[in-house]
């Protein structure tokens, strides 16, 4: 497909992913008043721990990595059944997932409500909110009809929220206005009307059309390099390789050598703000991957607090993910196997 072909995406977007693309700012604009009912139940909690899974985790990695920068509290993103054991005494747990029927989010609130836990849920619907309502738990209420990863502004800008709501300021207000107003400057040049030579997400794309992306990150920007790799899977039904420097400067560069090298495509996440140290990895990884690989592209972080600067790349990262599906001829909306393994392994 051509991506300025606006009939073609047209026709394989029959979900109108598109449409919940272009609407990102707006739909992080309208979470920004999401709070939780009744408030939050703890105040300078001792740990956080966030339960959720795919693109419901996504909004936790996005949350530790703001954290990261201001808090001594530490932030647990929790992937899987139950809780940590450090999960006591006062630790906040927010269980978050979209659907609210995800097993382990489920199971992990479960768990805090065994170890009277203060809890907020944060969900559309589901067992989630069935629990929370039995238990009197705090709860998030999210606008349903999205999948899940497309709701990463509903998701996210709550967790900021609840955490602000608990004495603990992670994003100040005009970092939070700044961030709103980058993804909101991006959204028209990323849109199917804005033509591929203008507009940096087709551009990727088309790097990517017939190569496997590698997409790497730096200290800060690595969160978003995982979430661009599971929106290549879930969006495009690509394989991707996600990593972060400086880590990945000492194993997975070996591997970029030889003929596999050839089907690779490296995409850097770069950061105005990234030490110089990292910047100088960052050149030099270039300067010896280059030969063997496919192609090495980067792409660079809009605004300047961290919050804006990762959510730019992510915005970025979902369209495209959403131009690879379009090039390979996939609809970036349904996703069977997933479904299907839910199915399956559900109580
Ligand atoms: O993006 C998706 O659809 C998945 O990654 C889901 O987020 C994941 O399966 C968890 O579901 P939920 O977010 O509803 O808890």
């Amino acid at each position: 497909m051509r991506l300025d072909d606006l009939a073609a995406i047209g026709a394989l977007d029959g979900h109108g992913v598109r449409h919940v693309l272009a609407a990102f700012p707006a739909q992080c604009r309208d979470a920004t008043e999401l709070a939780a009912r009744p408030a939050v139940p703890v105040r300078q909690p001792a740990l956080v721990v966030v339960a959720a899974m795919g693109g419901s985790a996504a909004s936790g990695d996005l949350l530790a990595a703001c954290v990261a920068e201001r808090l001594s509290v530490p932030v647990i993103i929790h992937r899987g059944y139950g809780l940590p054991a450090a999960a006591v005494g006062d630790t906040l747990v927010i269980a978050s997932s979209y659907s609210g029927d995800t097993a382990e989010v489920v199971a992990a609130a479960r768990a805090a409500v065994a170890r009277a836990l203060p809890m907020v849920t944060v969900t559309t619907g589901g067992a989630l909110a069935a629990l929370a309502r039995e238990h009197g738990v705090a709860q998030v209420t999210l606008p349903a009809g999205l999948m899940p990863r497309m709701a990463l502004g509903y998701l996210f800008f709550p967790l900021l929220r609840i955490l602000a709501d608990a004495g603990l300021e992670v994003v100040s207000p005009a970092e939070a206005a700044e961030a709103l107003d980058v993804v909101g400057e991006m959204a028209c040049g990323l849109a199917p009307e804005r033509p591929s030579a203008a507009n940096e997400a087709k551009q990727l794309a088309l790097t990517m059309a017939t190569r496997t992306p590698a997409i790497y990150g730096g200290p800060v920007t690595g969160a978003v390099a995982y979430r661009w790799k599971t929106d290549l899977a879930e969006n495009a039904k690509v394989f991707a390789l996600a990593g972060t420097l400086p880590e990945m400067n000492h194993n997975e560069i070996e591997a970029w050598q030889g003929t596999a090298a050839r089907a690779m495509q490296a995409v850097l996440l770069r950061d105005h703000q990234e030490a110089p140290e990292i910047a100088r990895r960052f050149d030099v990884l270039r300067q010896l991957i280059e030969p063997a690989a496919g192609g090495v592209v980067e792409t660079w972080a809009r605004g300047k607090s961290r919050l804006a600067r990762l959510l730019s790349l992510a915005y970025l990262g979902e369209w495209t993910s959403y131009y690879v599906a379009m090039l390979r001829g996939v609809d970036p909306w349904p996703i069977p196997l997933l479904d299907e393994l839910k199915r399956r392994t559900q109580s």
